[in-house]
């Protein structure tokens, strides 16, 4: 991970931080009861990195939330409170949040549309680009890689309950996940297809796809498909079929 990968997000953290600490000494100041339990106070705390509607930020890192399955933004941040995902920020923002207050934040972003970026031009040669379409839509027979969109769907919105879309997400945090399932720092619920999946790519093939996704445009209606609507290719523990 780059410097600015790391410093950026924390900085922003500890903005975070210290504005909440300042909110609760003028709250006892004044004799206040508790800032409101509404949504938005609780994703206050994530607007910095994700926006106020999960949007995502220009940040190459941080990625998109909005319109993903809630099962799947479910299971990420217990993932993130439990270790099976490894980002500073993350784990900690999330350690003492119970498994109620999980669900409901994620059923908000689940829930938000707001409209997708431009998708960037690409910075690779034309036969990268090429590479990632061709692993994406119709795997790599040689290597056993099934095509992505026989579990992220045709229009790349995912699949109902938890199956992210991979439309919206930048190159950096695309080729950073693949990466962190292939040495072993992302883990999803067993068994993990994505890491069965991840290990039988090669850099020069997470680079292709990377490169592929990020330029996609979101379809005219990007809602994930219904649940079992996909037969997918591989077990995998957080889908169940
Ligand atoms: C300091 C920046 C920062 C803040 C604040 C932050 N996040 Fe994140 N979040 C990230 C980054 C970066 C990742 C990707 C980390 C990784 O896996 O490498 C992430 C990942 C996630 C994911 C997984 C997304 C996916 O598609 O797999 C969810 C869900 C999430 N954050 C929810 C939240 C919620 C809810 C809050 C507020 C309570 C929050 N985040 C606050 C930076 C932040
Ligand atoms: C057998 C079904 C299946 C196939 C095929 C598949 N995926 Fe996935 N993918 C999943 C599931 C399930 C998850 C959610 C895992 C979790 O809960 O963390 C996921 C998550 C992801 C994520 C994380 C998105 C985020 O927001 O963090 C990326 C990136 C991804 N897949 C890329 C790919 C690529 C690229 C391919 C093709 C080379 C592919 N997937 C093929 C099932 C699949």
């Amino acid at each position: 991970m780059s410097s600015r990968r790391i410093f950026r997000p924390l900085l922003a953290l500890l903005l975070l931080v210290g504005a909440s600490a300042s909110l609760s000494v003028r709250a006892a100041d004044t004799q206040n009861s508790p800032a409101p339990d509404t949504m938005q106070s609780k994703v206050a705390a994530c607007a910095a990195c994700h926006g106020a509607q999960g949007q995502g930020t220009d940040n190459d890192y941080f990625p998109r939330l909005a319109g993903k399955p809630a099962d799947y933004l479910f299971n990420q941040l217990q993932n993130f409170r439990e270790g099976r995902r490894k980002y500073p920020p993350m784990n900690y923002l999330v350690t003492y949040l119970s498994d109620d207050y999980l669900h409901q934040i994620a059923t908000y972003f689940s829930n938000q549309r707001p409209p997708y970026p431009t998708p960037s031009a690409p910075t690779v040669p034309d036969s990268v680009v090429a590479r990632g379409q061709q692993i994406v839509l119709n795997g790599d027979p040689s290597k056993n890689v099934p095509a992505c969109i026989a579990c992220h769907g045709k229009g790349l919105t995912g699949m109902q309950p938890a199956i992210p879309g991979l439309v919206g997400l930048h190159n950096d945090y695309i080729s950073a996940q693949l990466g962190a399932w292939r040495s072993g720092t992302r883990h999803a619920l067993a068994p993990d297809c994505m890491h069965e999946i991840a290990t039988r790519l090669n850099d020069a093939d997470i680079s292709a796809v990377a490169a592929w996704l990020s330029t996609q445009k979101a379809p005219q209606n990007p809602v994930p498909a219904p649940a079992g609507s996909l037969k997918t290719p591989l077990a995998c523990g957080s889908e169940p079929q």
